[in-house]
């Protein structure tokens, strides 16, 4: 019987590349997306005759009980969320709301409506914040660093209660970092190959960026969306990290993302503006994710270098069709 999902979070970068891997599986799905003055749908124009979108935001519980009894689910995948850390600091009560209690009216909608479904709920490796150990795994203490990761560790003990306490199938991804030519353009790494791509064409001078010391684990967002599809299938609700086990700074991110495009003087390319540090920074992370191999089998091929080829290309070449004359 064909399978149904609903993913919420659509149109972002993850949803995207999940709705996909869904509808190659054969997967019936249902994207939420939330109404804005105009659609944001970028990421999914190739997808909208092949999923069928439903009106929805995570701050407004009738829409969700809604979506949820309009596509039935088996899966539910919550990736809707204030995503973006630097503007959990200046709007932590609305981050809270979306990406913390958002996360229990999603739960709550489940339990009164589909309480046989499976649900992914997108933790994030920024739960880990001032780590104390080197790599995090599933056993790591969370010590958030900002608005938008005490947001999603409220979110994942809520996961973890309603598994206790209503014995709901909800399982945590705690995922590092992981990237693609669909990234939000304020992010670190799409802002370097977006700002690359444009001083490659001679439309900019400079990338204005923070702190070039912070190291991340970057991966490949395509691959991680295939891990959150694998959490979902076994056996058990569980938690699973999602990692490439690699850490690299942002000061290597940017002098892959300048030599790919071939240019050798990056450092004169690069403004440090104080406007883009955080309050509280987190300067180290790098995962384990060897439960998630030794359990699901996954394992991320594509490798730090690869990844900065893939999105600086991909940018040279959208704006190179974005300037041919029509
Ligand atoms: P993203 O590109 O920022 O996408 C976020 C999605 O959430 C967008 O579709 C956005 O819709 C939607 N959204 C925001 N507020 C909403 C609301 N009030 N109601 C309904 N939808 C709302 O994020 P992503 O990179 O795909 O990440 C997916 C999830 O994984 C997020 O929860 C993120 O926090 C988490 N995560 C990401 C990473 C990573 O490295 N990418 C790592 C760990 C965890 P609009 O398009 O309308 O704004
Ligand atoms: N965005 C941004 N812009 N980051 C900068 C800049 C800049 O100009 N300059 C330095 N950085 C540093 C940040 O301080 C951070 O240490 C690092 O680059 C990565 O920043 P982001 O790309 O914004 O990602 P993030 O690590 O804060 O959060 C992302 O990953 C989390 C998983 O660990 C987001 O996708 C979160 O939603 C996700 O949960």
């Amino acid at each position: 019987m064909t399978k149904s999902a609903l993913v919420t979070g659509a149109t972002g970068q993850d949803g995207s590349f999940l709705m996909e891997l869904l509808l190659k599986k054969g997967y019936e799905v249902h994207g939420l997306v939330r109404r804005l003055s105009i659609p944001n749908i970028g990421n999914i124009q190739h997808l909208v005759d092949h999923v069928t979108l439903l009106d929805g935001d995570l701050i407004d519980q009738s829409s969700l009980n809604a979506a949820v009894k309009e596509s039935g689910p088996d899966e539910v995948y919550n990736l809707a969320a204030q995503s973006f850390v630097g503007t959990s600091f200046v709007q932590p009560v609305l981050t809270g709301e979306i990406t913390g209690l958002g996360a229990v009216r999603v739960l709550e909608a489940i339990r009164a409506y589909a309480p046989d479904a499976r649900v992914y709920q997108a933790s994030s490796s920024e739960m880990f914040g001032k780590v104390d150990r080197e790599p995090q795994d599933e056993s790591t203490p969370f010590h958030p660093r900002s608005p938008y990761g005490v947001a999603k560790v409220y979110a994942y003990w809520a996961c973890v209660n309603y598994r206790e306490a209503h014995g709901l199938f909800v399982s945590n991804g705690i995922l590092f970092n992981h990237e693609s030519e669909r990234r939000g353009l304020e992010f670190l790494t799409r802002k370097v190959s977006n700002g690359v791509a444009k001083i490659h064409h001679g439309l900019a001078k400079t990338i204005s960026l923070g702190n070039l010391d912070a190291r991340r684990d970057w991966g490949y967002a395509p691959e991680f969306v295939d891990l959150m599809w694998r959490i979902l299938q076994h056996k058990q609700p569980d938690d699973f990290v999602g990692a490439t086990g690699e850490a690299h700074s942002v000061r290597e991110f940017v002098e892959e993302a300048f030599r790919v495009a071939g240019i050798s003087d990056w450092e004169t390319h690069v403004k440090i503006d104080e406007r883009h540090f955080r309050p509280s920074e987190i300067y180290n992370l790098r995962g384990d994710a060897r439960k998630a191999k030794r359990i699901l089998g996954w394992q991320p091929k594509t490798k730090f270098k690869d990844l900065a080829k893939i999105m600086v290309e991909a940018d040279i070449e959208s704006l190179n069709e974005s300037r041919k004359p029509r």
